[in-house]
Formats: structure tokens, sequence, C-alpha cells
């Protein structure tokens, strides 16, 4: 039987960003995003070092882990990043990712990560080259590409990062490899479909999401956006 996969659906995913949750009432804020339909938690973690803000830690995604089924997306903003990651993992993160910036041995760090039992991404800014990408692959389960400079919600969209997304799309087809492709900052209604088109099949929006009165309005009218790429 010939089975064509040429036309294979892509899978998309939401990961609602709890950086713009009400951290009083974190608990239920993160069940109410997984009733709306969000696919992932997305949790930043900042050090005011690595970035010039201060965020949340091991113990409070460790406080959320029972409230959610869905996976805990962690993006660790933070240098060095080796001695925090066993502690995510035994926080109940299920995906962890870094900046290559944040680590002296990228390849140590991912492979810590797998080790921990949890999937491994790598982080690029706006601005960082895409080159370490070569010699990782094989140690990937996401790329998560920023659209904004990491540090701060609420920001805009950067252009040009559409540009990127479409050369990791190339890089991570060429692989042959199950890799998420995810981008985070400035994610809207109204450019998701143009993100989907670059390439990308993860999507993290945090004021998009939690800045707004209903959260299933929100996730249906960007499912909707990306039911027409
Ligand atoms: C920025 C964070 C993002 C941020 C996205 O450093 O990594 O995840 O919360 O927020 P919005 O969607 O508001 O740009
Ligand atoms: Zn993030």
């Amino acid at each position: 039987m010939l089975i064509d996969d040429t036309h294979a659906m892509t899978i998309y995913r939401i990961a609602p960003s709890i950086l713009s949750a009400d951290f009083a009432r974190l608990g239920e804020e993160v069940r109410n995003v997984v009733a709306a339909g969000a696919d992932m938690i997305h949790f930043d973690v900042m050090d005011n070092h690595y970035v010039p803000n201060l965020t949340i830690g091991p113990l409070v995604c460790e406080a959320i882990r029972p409230h959610v089924q869905v996976p805990i997306d962690v993006h660790l903003m933070v240098k060095p990043v080796d001695r925090i990651i066993p502690d995510f993992a035994k926080a109940g993160a299920n995906l962890i990712s870094f900046h290559p910036e944040g680590s002296e041995h990228i390849d140590r760090s991912l492979q810590l990560i797998r080790d921990c039992g949890c999937k491994a991404g790598l982080v690029f800014n706006p601005a960082t080259p895409l080159q370490v990408l070569e010699n990782v692959m094989d140690k990937l389960d996401l790329i998560l590409l920023m659209s904004v400079n990491p540090g701060f919600g609420g920001q805009s969209f950067i252009p040009h990062t559409l540009k990127k997304i479409a050369a990791v799309r190339r890089l991570i087809d060429e692989s042959g490899r199950d890799i998420l492709l995810q981008v985070d900052g400035g994610v809207k209604i109204d450019n998701i479909a143009e993100i989907a088109r670059a390439g990308a099949d993860t999507f993290v929006a945090g004021s998009a999401i939690f800045g707004k009165p209903d959260y299933t309005a929100v996730i249906n009218a960007m499912r909707a956006a990306l039911a027409t790429v």
C-alpha cells in the first residue's frame, strides 16, 4: 500500500507562559489554562544575572505539578545551568531548555537533562547564531527560537525571527528527527498563523492569554488561525 505522508498534518501545540499569570493564584491559573486547551505549561526561569529579571524556581514548579497533567516546559534563562537542572527534574519538569550562553559545555548540559529523565531543548536569542546546532541535533527534543530578547513578557515580536524559524525548520526536516520548533515572545492571535507558516509548531504565549479574561476564547482563536495555515 502506498502511503503519502507528504501532506501529513502538523500538530500544533500552545504553551501558555505563566510569566503573565496571577502568581497569587497560580494553581487555579494553570488549571484554568489547561481546561481552556493548553497543551503544555511554559515555565520561565530568570535569575537576574543571565537576564535582568528574577522569577520562579523549582519550588514553584513542584507546587504547580499536582495541578496539571500536561507537560511542564521549563525555559531556563539562567547562568550557569547545570546545578539547577536536577532540581527541576525532581520538581516534575518534563522538558528543560537553556540558552547556549548559559553553559560552558552545551553537550554535557543536554546530556544531563536527558540523564535526569527529561526532554532537552536549546534556546536561541534573536541575535544568537545557530551554528552550535550542527553538533547537537541528536541530543535535542526541542529548539526554541526567541522572538524577543529574553527577560520580560509583553514585548513585540521581532519580525526577522521569521527567517530564522524557516532556517531551523529546514535543519530539523533535513535531520529527519522528531524535534519541536518552539517560538517564544510576542506571539498573538493575529501573528500565530504567519509564525506557523514559517515553520514553527509550538507556540509560547504569555500576555496574549493570561492578560485576557477568557483563556478559552484566546486559545480557540489561535487554533482557528492555525487551521488556516
Ligand atoms: C520572555 C519569556 C517569554 C514570555 C513571553 O523572556 O521567555 O516566555 O513570557 O511573553 P509574551 O507572550 O507576553 O511575549
Ligand atoms: Zn519563555
